[in-house]
C-alpha cells in the first residue's frame, strides 16, 4: 500500500534517514520531497530504487533520468524513453518511476493515461491511431474508424488476436489542415477516406491489396 509522508529537517542522528529508507522499502513512494530533503537524501544516497529487474532496457531508462537530473520535472520524457525501450508502460514500471523521480504514483499515473501515446497494455507490431478531433470528425473521421474497425475485426483500444495490430483513437494530433487523419505506424496520412484506410490496414496485415 502506497502512502505519503511528510517529514520535517532531517535531524542529526539521521532518523529521518532511517526513517525515509524503511518508508522507501514499505511503500514504494512514501515521501514528499523538498529540495532540501532531496539534497539530503542523494547525500544518504536513498534516492534511487533498484532497477526492477536486470532487464537491459531498464539501464537505458535509468541513463535518461539520471541525465534529466530534475525529479519529477521531466516525467513525460521519461514515460516516452519507458515506452520506446518496453512498448508500454505496465504497473511496476510506473512504480519504478514514480519511486525514482520521488513523485506520487497518482501523477504518474495520471500522466500516462492523459495522453494517447502512452499505452498501459502491449501494443501489436504495428500500430493505427485514428484522430477523432473536431475537424477529424467532422470530416468523417468516424467512418474512418469504423472501417478499420470492420476491415480488423477489432474496436478502438484493442489488438488483434495475432498482435499485428493495435488500434487506437486520439483527440487532435495537430493536423487538422489534413482531416480526417490517421497516423499508421507513426507517419501521419491526411485526407484519408474509409476506403483508402481499409487499404492501408490489408497492407499492414498482409490480406488485401
Ligand atoms: S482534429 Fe484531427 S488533427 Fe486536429
Amino acid at each position: 500500500m502506497c502512502q505519503n509522508l511528510t517529514l520535517d529537517s532531517p535531524d542529526k542522528n539521521n532518523q529521518w534517514a532511517e526513517f525515509a529508507k524503511i518508508g522507501a522499502e514499505r511503500w514504494g513512494v512514501p515521501l514528499l520531497w523538498s529540495k532540501e530533503k532531496l539534497r539530503f537524501a542523494k547525500r544518504m544516497k536513498l534516492t534511487k530504487p533498484a532497477l526492477p529487474s536486470s532487464d537491459k532496457r531498464w539501464k537505458i531508462v535509468d541513463a535518461r533520468m539520471r541525465r534529466l537530473q530534475l525529479p519529477g520535472a521531466r516525467l513525460i520524457e521519461v514515460l516516452h524513453t519507458l515506452q520506446e525501450s518496453f512498448g508500454y508502460l505496465d504497473e511496476d514500471a510506473l512504480r519504478f518511476v514514480a519511486a525514482a523521480l520521488h513523485i506520487p504514483p497518482s501523477r504518474v499515473y495520471g500522466v500516462s493515461t492523459f495522453y494517447n501515446l502512452f499505452s498501459l497494455k502491449p501494443q501489436g507490431a504495428h500500430t493505427c491511431v485514428v484522430c477523432l478531433g473536431t475537424a477529424c470528425y467532422v470530416k468523417g473521421g468516424d467512418n474512418v474508424l469504423a472501417a478499420i474497425e470492420g476491415c480488423a475485426r477489432i474496436r478502438r483500444g484493442e489488438t488483434t488476436p495475432d498482435e499485428q495490430l493495435s488500434l487506437l483513437t486520439a483527440r487532435c494530433i495537430g493536423c487538422c489542415a489534413i482531416a480526417p487523419a490517421a497516423v499508421y505506424d507513426g507517419i501521419v496520412a491526411g485526407h484519408q477516406t474509409p476506403e483508402q484506410a481499409v487499404e492501408k490496414i490489408e497492407g499492414i496485415l498482409g490480406h488485401g491489396a
